[in-house]
Parts: C-alpha cells; sequence; structure tokens
C-alpha cells in the first residue's frame, strides 16, 4: 500500500456519518421540488426512464468515481485533482477541474438557496393554516403574492445563506451530521403520508401513469439531455460536493456499498414525490408543466383538506428545508475547504466570504420573478425563448457543467489514473463488480455524456431510433 494522506479537515465519525452527511447533500430540493417539475414539463414517464437509466449506469458509476478520487486526495478537489495527477504523471492543470467545480457549486448554490427560501416562506404559511380548505387557484394567488415580491424573496434568501454558512463554519461534524440522521426517515414517512392523501383523494391512476408510461413520443433531444443533467444534479455529482466528502470518509469504508445506498435512497424520495404530487395535479385540473412552482402550488392543496393538515404541511416544509440545508453546504464546501488550505483562512473567515459571493449571484435569481421577469437574454435560441436568468442558470450548471465535469471525472479515474491505484482505493477485489464499474466509467458515461451532448446540437439525431422523431 502506498503512503496514506490525511485531511487537515477531520473526517467523518464513521462510515455510517458519511452515507448520512451525503445522503443528506443528494437528497434536497433536486428530489421534491425540481424532479416532479421537470418530468412535468418534459411528458412524464419516458424522462422518468431515461432519468432512472443514467441513475444506474452513469451516477453510480461517478458517483464511486468521486469518492474515490477524494478519498485518495484528501484535499479540496483543486488540490486533490493537481496531487492525483501529479501521482500519476499527468498534466496538473487537472485542478482546473476542481476550479471548475468550486464556480458551478457558487452558481448553483446561488438559486438554490432562493427556492430554498420559498420553502422557509411556506414554514409560516403552512404553521398560520393559510392552507386549510384552499382551492387551486387559492393557492396560486398565495405563490404569485410571494414571488413577485422582490423584498421577501430577498429577505428568505439571506436568512437561508446565513443558516447555511453558520453550519458550514462550524464544520460540518458536530450539526448537519446529527441532522440527517433524523431528517431522512421522518421524509421518507411524510412522503408516504402524502401519497396514502394523493391514493385516497387525487387521480392516483393518472399521476402514477404520467409519471410511469414511457411514451417517447413525448421526449425530444433536450428532455434527453435535462434528465441526464438532474441525474447529476440530484445525486450532487460533476462539481466535486461528493468528492470533498469523500475526502472526509475513513479509510476502510466499501466505496461501492456507500454510493449504491446514497443513490437508491435519493431515487426513491423523488418517485415518492412525484407519486404524491402528480395525482394531485390531475385531480384539481392543474398543469404538469407549470414550471418551478409546481409543488408549492399542488401540495398546500392537499395539506389544506386532509385532517392534521396544518400540523403535517408545516412539518413538511420544515423537512423541505432541513433537506435543502444539508445540500446547501455541500455546495460551497469545496470553495471554503480551498480557501482553508491555501488561503490560510479559518473556517469562519471562509465560510463567510464564500457565502456572501453566492448571495449576491442569488440577486440575479431574486429578480428572474418579479423585477426582470420579462428579461429573456437568449430568446433568440428555440429552447430558451421563455428562459428567465434563472432557468438559464439552472440550465447552465446542471445541463452543462455537471456532465461535463461528470465527464472528466470519468476520463480521469478511468483513463489517468493507474489502474492498480483505483484498484487499491475502491478496495473490492479485482472481480467482475471491479471491472463493471471501469468498463462504465471508462466507456459508457463518456460515450453517453457526449452523445447527448451532440444530439442536443443538432450534429447527430438519435431522436429516430427512438421513435421521437
Ligand atoms: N443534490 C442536491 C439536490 O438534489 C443538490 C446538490 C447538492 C448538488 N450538492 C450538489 C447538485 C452538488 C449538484 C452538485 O437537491
Amino acid at each position: 500500500m502506498s503512503a496514506r494522506r490525511t485531511s487537515i479537515h477531520g473526517s467523518w465519525s464513521s462510515r455510517l456519518a458519511f452515507v448520512l452527511a451525503a445522503t443528506g447533500s443528494a437528497v434536497g430540493l433536486g428530489n421534491i421540488w425540481k424532479f416532479p417539475y421537470i418530468a412535468g414539463e418534459h411528458g412524464g414517464g419516458a424522462f422518468v426512464l431515461v432519468y432512472l437509466v443514467c441513475i444506474a449506469i452513469i451516477g453510480i458509476p461517478i458517483m464511486m468515481a468521486e469518492v474515490m478520487l477524494g478519498r485518495r486526495g484528501r484535499q479540496s478537489p483543486i488540490n486533490t485533482m493537481r496531487t492525483l495527477a501529479q501521482e500519476a504523471g499527468a498534466d496538473p492543470r487537472w485542478s482546473w477541474l476542481g476550479w471548475a467545480g468550486v464556480a458551478g457549486g457558487f452558481l448553483i448554490l446561488s438559486y438554490y438557496s432562493v427556492i430554498a427560501g420559498w420553502a422557509l416562506a411556506y414554514v409560516f404559511r403552512a404553521g398560520s393554516g393559510m392552507f386549510t380548505g384552499v382551492t387551486a387557484d387559492g393557492v396560486a394567488s398565495i405563490f404569485n403574492a410571494l414571488v413577485t415580491d422582490p423584498e421577501r424573496l430577498l429577505a428568505w434568501h439571506t436568512i437561508f445563506m446565513v443558516m447555511t454558512m453558520i453550519v458550514v463554519a462550524r464544520g460540518v461534524r458536530s450539526g448537519l451530521e446529527q441532522a440527517v440522521r433524523y431528517m431522512v426517515p421522518a421524509l421518507f414517512v411524510i412522503l408516504i403520508l402524502l401519497n396514502g392523501y394523493a391514493l385516497a383523494e387525487g387521480s392516483y391512476d393518472l399521476g402514477l401513469r404520467f409519471l410511469f408510461d414511457a411514451d417517447f413520443s413525448k421526449i425530444d433531444a433536450n428532455g434527453i439531455l435535462i434528465a441526464m443533467g438532474h441525474a447529476f444534479f440530484t445525486l450532487s455529482l460533476g462539481m466535486g460536493a461528493i468528492m470533498v466528502y469523500g475526502s472526509y470518509l475513513p479509510e476502510h469504508a466499501s466505496i461501492a456499498r456507500t454510493s449504491i445506498t446514497i443513490s437508491v435512497l435519493d431515487t426513491l424520495v423523488a418517485l415518492l414525490a412525484g407519486m404524491a404530487i402528480f395525482p394531485i395535479v390531475f385531480a384539481n385540473g392543474l398543469e404538469p408543466g407549470a414550471g418551478p412552482g409546481l409543488i408549492f402550488q399542488t401540495l398546500p392543496i392537499a395539506f389544506g383538506h386532509m385532517t392534521g393538515g396544518a400540523l403535517f404541511g408545516t412539518l413538511f416544509f420544515v423537512l423541505l428545508v432541513f433537506a435543502a440545508w444539508t445540500s446547501a453546504i455541500s455546495l460551497i464546501e469545496p470553495a471554503v475547504a480551498w480557501l482553508v488550505e491555501n488561503r490560510g483562512m479559518t473556517r469562519v473567515h471562509a465560510s463567510v466570504l464564500a457565502g456572501v459571493v453566492t448571495w449576491v449571484f442569488g440577486l440575479l435569481t431574486v429578480f428572474s420573478f418579479n423585477l426582470w421577469a420579462d428579461f429573456k437574454p437568449m430568446a433568440w435560441l428555440e429552447v430558451f425563448r421563455d428562459a428567465t436568468l434563472f432557468d438559464l442558470l439552472d440550465y447552465l450548471t446542471a445541463n452543462i457543467m455537471l456532465p461535463l465535469g461528470g465527464l472528466f471525472i470519468a476520463l480521469f479515474a478511468a483513463w489517468v489514473m493507474k489502474r492498480d491505484d483505483s484498484l487499491e482505493e475502491l478496495d473490492m477485489g479485482d472481480g467482475p463488480a471491479y471491472r463493471l464499474w471501469r468498463f462504465l466509467v471508462r466507456y459508457v458515461t463518456p460515450v453517453a455524456v457526449l452523445i447527448v451532448f451532440l444530439n442536443v446540437t443538432g450534429l447527430v439525431d438519435f431522436g429516430h431510433l427512438l421513435g421521437a422523431g
């Protein structure tokens, strides 16, 4: 065995703690807010199927690769990539991959925090009984009153960023590690409860058919890219978040087993959310393609009509805030770790600096829903005809930066790093499991990402093969 590195930032107390933290990172707004609304916009079933395939053949192998690189490098993604490139005798400019991750983290968190702010606002709306007996129109006007008011959005965004900075400043171990332990199971319980409501009161049949009947004529190349991008987004892959979490992972934990556990839990949460939301959408004559407001305009109807709805509604939005919180910290941890390593800052200084930068970027999203709602800077491109700054930020990060980041992580792990090194770090023996992993990251991931990119730019058209036309 080669000499092992240790992290200056400390490590998780156990394998379980890592699984909890990484699950906390993965399970977030992506599962409950984003997945249902993008599935709704892209026709449901076929989109969901593409997403599930991407999780299985791209997501899990890339997660293993990220954790492996992180644990071997034991530093921020920037320094980890530099160290590992050196170890493999490769170009030190691989550290740029870490920089791209830091940039991606800032951009994602800038809008993520604004949406988390909606969830915070909804805690109080649910708690005060505002949803009791509410109609679809009623909840739409509650939602619109919130997002069209820049001051309120700014206030909630600020509160959420402060919450994030506080936890990151204190180090992940004492606060969040404990929180996920209760949060993830509690979230499961509430989602199952919501499924009970959807089954009793919603159009459960229609909802499930929408979600699981794969009709490929309803999805186009752009939809396939969005499904793939979301597989990266929901598992927190492609920008170093899982890499930095992996850098705090104890020596003998199984990377394959933890990665699979995290991915399965994450996928279950997303599917349960979809199965709760679409029956309510159809039963109330709402539009599945309503966009980012979808869950904020459907779930309150369920809470408003079930016994104990005010209590469960409040609890649900509290848990959603927690889910977003445990994700947000993983989005700036790479930057914070780097500031501590290379700029000699304390964690407190680093967290404040990173948080303030993100907060400023967040203004772009805050104004996208009100003052600048009509500003469509890329309207000259058909796909972006209706895209606000928020939509563009989301598209750029989730659908372009993350898959590209994932592509380069795959190339590094399977082509640049020595086979013996990955074999040693994954520590699963040189059997069929290791070989399958290596085959997937070596060939399948890079080819899949490239085909999907080329397909969207119109250079290759495999839509016809799928019957999408
Ligand atoms: N996975 C989180 C979610 O689904 C969001 C997230 C956290 C993330 N860290 C990330 C997305 C890193 C991409 C990269 O809500």
